[in-house]
């Protein structure tokens, strides 16, 4: 099979998460190219250890990921790295002319994203996106299925978010995603924002204004060594925009991200509703595609165990069950498969998307400024 041989910079949590979807590439049942990592990158050596012990393809291991980026055979990279090092290490990559998925929130704010995007251009030769894999439930593909149908009508609102609850423990370590010198002015809409836009963006739904709620609660948090240390990124925020639908209707849309929402471990969700029909995910049961046709004044939810049918096939039965690991794998073989030009029905979040994501984000820190809403 033919590989593409692939760079990790950030040999952490979601390092290990491609890494991983590398190796089961045998569960695809599609001809895809598949990705071969040869090299990584990390400051902590005890990090790329697991790669260089797991997988005897990785031959070079680097503190420095510039020495990654001169190994000319290294064709992509896969950055994932705290936010504050994004536009250095996006721009160093594509400065190397290396094909790139980076992570969210694609820069840390607004003027990085600028300086990421104005070196994509010099470069319109790479496939470059960002990861984001919710979309790719296949109980949430058959949502993304009913919107492109037109199923739902006249839209009276969107409502989708992606929320947490590990941080409701006070006592719980700080670590760089909690400080804003390295996850930035954004907080929680920049740790989890991309993932909530990515479906509706794609279906067309573009915020004109953008009124938010940002909402601190810890500010405090152990540092590990027996003091305490400043928390000084948002924990919780909603984001209410006007969108049109495609009659030309203006609806609200609601986009969450909360770090303190009791009882909600990893809840991405979406759920719209139309004047003809409405429907709804959530990561909390993964398999159901809810909907609802309404039959005049009262109306029942009807519930569909969609299990293992996901949008690129694999050698899992239908009857299964699919879960984080799988969205993983597919996302990255959306990528692989874009990247050999190959149509898709839905693809991965675009760099024109981060644009606008920071748009919206960086609108959102103004509304909380000023008490007011911005128009975009
Ligand atoms: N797609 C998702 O579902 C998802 C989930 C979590 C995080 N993320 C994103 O992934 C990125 C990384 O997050 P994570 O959870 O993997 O963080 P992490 O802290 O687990 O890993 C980051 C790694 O980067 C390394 N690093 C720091 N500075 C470096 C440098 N100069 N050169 C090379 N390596 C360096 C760290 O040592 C660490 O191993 C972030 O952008 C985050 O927003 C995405």
């Amino acid at each position: 099979m033919k590989t593409v041989k692939f760079g990790v910079i950030g040999c952490g949590l979601m390092g290990r998460e491609f890494a991983s979807a590398t190796a089961r590439w045998c569960h695809l049942n599609a001809d895809i190219i598949r990705p071969e990592i040869i090299a990584v990158a990390d400051i902590n050596p005890a990090n790329s250890e697991w790669f260089a012990k797991n997988f005897p393809t990785v031959k070079h291991v680097f503190t420095d990921y510039r020495q990654l980026l001169d190994l000319e055979k290294i064709e992509a990279v896969y950055a994932a790295v705290p936010h504050v090092l994004h536009e250095t290490v996006y721009t160093d990559i594509l400065k190397a002319g290396k094909h790139m998925m980076g992570e969210k929130p694609f820069g840390m704010d607004k003027a990085q994203n600028d300086a990421i995007i104005a070196e994509l251009v010099t470069h319109p030769g790479l496939m470059v996106r960002c990861a984001s894999e919710y979309p790719f439930y296949p109980a949430m593909q058959m949502v993304i299925k009913w919107i492109s149908e037109k199923r739902f009508g006249r839209i009276l609102e969107i409502r989708c978010g992606f929320n947490h609850a590990s941080d409701m423990d006070a006592n719980k370590p700080i670590n760089w995603k909690r400080q804003a010198s390295m996850n930035g002015e954004y907080g929680c809409m920049g740790d989890l924002g991309i993932h909530t836009q990515h479906v509706p963006f794609r279906m067309g739904f573009v915020p004109e204004n953008v009124f938010v709620k940002l909402s601190k609660y810890v500010t405090h948090r152990p540092d590990g060594k027996g003091g305490m240390v400043p928390c000084d990124t948002w924990d919780n925020a909603t984001v209410i925009c006007d969108v049109r639908d495609h009659t030309g209707n203006l609806f609200p849309m609601y986009m969450e991200t909360k770090r303190m929402d009791p009882g909600c471990t990893d809840n991405w969700f979406f759920e719209i509703y139309g004047l003809e029909c409405s429907a709804k995910f959530t990561s909390l049961n993964p398999n159901v595609f809810s909907y609802l046709v309404p039959w005049g004044k009262e109306q029942a939810w009807a519930d569909i165990n969609i299990g293992y049918k996901p949008m690129i096939p694999t050698v899992t039965g239908p009857i299964f069950e699919f879960g984080f690991t799988d969205a993983i794998l597919q996302m990255w073989a959306a990528y692989m498969s874009e990247l050999e030009g190959k149509p898709l029905f839905f693809s991965c979040f675009t760099p024109e998307e981060t644009i606008l994501s920071h748009k919206v984000y960086t609108a959102a820190l103004e509304s909380h400024k000023h008490k007011t809403v911005i128009t975009l």
